[in-house]
């Protein structure tokens, strides 16, 4: 579950997604969330086909 791919193009897991967000000091919401985790992880910066995805996992980390 952890190691599933969310991002193909970009080969970000969401582990790694989760990884990033924890490292971030701060953000104001799911979006600013999102701007953050994709500059340490380039997830979403190829096909964006994964964006909701990545958005999903984002806002299911957020709720705790
Ligand atoms: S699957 Fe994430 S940018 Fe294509």
């Amino acid at each position: 579950m952890e190691n599933t791919i969310i991002c193909n193009c970009k080969q970000v897991s969401y582990n790694d997604i989760v990884v990033a967000l924890h490292s971030m000091k701060s953000f104001d919401d799911v979006l600013g969330a999102f701007e953050g985790v994709q500059k340490i992880t380039n997830c979403s910066t190829g096909c964006g086909g994964c964006y909701q995805k990545v958005l999903d996992v984002i806002s299911k980390e957020m709720m705790g």
